[in-house]
């Protein structure tokens, strides 16, 4: 049977703006440390930044960059990571069981955004987990006051005359997780958010704030904690956070291909409880979705490994959490952007977890070359193409029933019409074995042509790249895709992510 639907630009989302395309450098592992920041690699910068990542990341096309974590950021004091490197303390690291150097630390990482690009853009957590009000307020005078005061004049006199203006910040991170230093109930959470983001906003009315939401909608206290911590915050905040995580379980791989629909599902509950606060508070503010991590995770994995590993050892930048993607996981992560894509008009800020080597689509090797996993192409393509007016897509697919999910769309699907007018179709097949004929009809669009299709599909679905074999997958175009008297047809390769841009 054929998948089908309708693009009509009367019938839109919203706008997908660049914050969309958003990222995320927790010190972890080697996210930062032999990751975007290596000073001995033959290819670092005057500033330790390895030039080989910094094309990666720039063409991969990331634009917002959360930072310094993370779980990381309940424990940090940010006062340690200013001033001479040399004379930075080495500190243990509680979350990730590390030794942190703090070489690399605030001043770093705005250079690091900065020689990124015009459209990258900082998103700084403060620590609300073991610190408060007080020390969020002291960071913000010190990175964004011009100048004049004691924090901010420190701030010029470590050799940052210009204030980092730094727009974004997120309120703590997920501070409903147990394993969180300094965990709290919602509660005492809702209250030490509402009290810092008074603070920051009397110093700064234009800050943009992010309210801790759920760790994940598995978590017992979903939904209360956003109800409960909205309650507290709802005219001071801007945003509340999502974070998701996807892994097949015990090998259901149907289910893990359809794992979008838990991440619909999550976007459409915390929407209609941001909605349901604000009416009961009878406010017409919105509250917007931060989905400030996301990705593949073979979460179960880096479980195992902790637990393996030697409670008496703090290393610097252990490998952890170096999950290497097939081309089944990049299929899943370019259906979690369509689904981010598709809830354009709520969620407007996303970052993928991670960067570099933790969790990412960039991997290095130290002092050795820089390469794209799988799930690159997907990101690269959809920041590429997915900026503009997202089209309202109502699929009428044929279905396959997943353990996890029941009956299950085939087809998983949005498009965006660019400011030009071009209009770029992403489409996933979530079949493992057959192709599936897609129709699509093209109303008052004033589409012409198929520019090109590009497919990321193997053979092998699952192949990787590698340090031995890092251009083993790649995407590549296809033919047979035909646009004609207002209809798009064409054939998806089982188990695809595609991209179709139509002019
Ligand atoms: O991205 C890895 C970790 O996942 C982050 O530190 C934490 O916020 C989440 O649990």
């Amino acid at each position: 049977r054929t998948a089908r639907f309708t693009l009509d630009p009367a019938f839109t989302v919203g706008t997908a703006g660049p914050r969309l395309f958003g990222s995320f450098v927790e010190h972890l592992g080697r996210c930062v440390y032999t990751g975007i920041f290596e000073p001995d690699h033959p290819l670092a910068d005057e500033a330790g930044i390895r030039t080989d990542v910094l094309d990666l990341v720039r063409e991969l096309g990331v634009t917002v960059i959360r930072y310094p974590g993370g779980n990381f950021v309940s424990g940090h004091r940010w006062e340690d990571s200013v001033g001479p490197a040399a004379d930075r303390p080495r500190r243990l690291d509680l979350a990730w069981h590390s030794t942190e150097t703090h070489r690399f630390g605030l001043s770093e990482y705005i250079g690091f955004v900065r020689r990124i690009g015009p459209e990258a853009e900082p998103m700084m957590a403060v620590n609300l987990g073991t610190r408060g009000v007080a020390e969020a307020v002291r960071l913000q005078e010190y990175a964004n006051h011009p100048e004049g005061t004691a924090l901010s004049d420190l701030r010029v006199a470590h050799g940052d005359k210009d204030p980092f203006g730094i727009r974004l910040w997120c309120l703590g991170n997920e501070l409903d997780g147990p394993w969180q230093t300094g965990h709290k109930t919602a509660e005492e959470y809702g209250r030490v958010a509402a009290e810092t983001a008074r603070a920051m906003r009397q110093l700064d009315p234009g800050v943009e704030l992010v309210a801790c939401g759920s760790s994940s909608r598995a978590m017992p206290t979903f939904a209360q904690w956003e109800a409960t911590v909205l309650q507290e915050t709802y005219d001071l905040v801007d945003h509340i956070s999502l974070h998701a995580y996807y892994e097949p379980v015990d090998g259901d791989t149907d289910s893990f291909l359809a794992s979008a629909v838990d991440m619909e599902a999550f976007i459409e509950s915390v929407v209609a409880t941001c909605d349901h606060v604000g009416a009961r508070l009878k406010s017409t503010k919105r509250i917007d979705l931060s989905f400030d991590e996301w990705n593949v995770w073979y979460m179960s994995r880096s479980q195992e490994q902790a637990r393996a590993a030697d409670p008496h050892d703090w290393p610097e930048a252990p490998r952890l959490l170096e999950d290497n993607y097939s081309v089944t996981d990049a299929v899943v992560l370019g259906s979690l952007l369509i689904a981010l894509l598709r809830h354009a008009d709520r969620v407007t800020v996303a970052c993928l977890a991670q960067l570099v080597n933790v969790i990412a689509p960039i991997m290095t090797e130290p002092g050795g070359p820089a390469w794209r996993q799988t799930t690159f192409f997907p990101f690269a393509q959809a920041s590429g193409h997915g900026r503009g007016q997202v089209l309202d897509v109502r699929v009428d697919s044929p279905t396959y029933v997943t353990r996890r999910y029941g009956e299950t769309d085939l087809l998983h699907a949005t498009a965006v019409r660019a400011e030009d007018g071009t209009v770029t179709v992403f489409a996933v097949n979530r079949g493992r074995t057959e192709a599936l004929p897609l129709d699509v009809t093209l109303n008052g669009l004033g589409l012409t042509g198929v520019v090109e299709h590009s497919v990321l599909a193997d053979a092998d679905p699952d192949a990787r790249n590698t340090l031995d074999d890092p251009e083993r997958v790649v995407p590549h175009r296809v033919t047979g895709t035909v646009l004609r008297d207002g209809r798009l047809t064409t054939v998806l390769e089982p188990l695809s992510w595609n991209v179709i841009r139509l002019t």
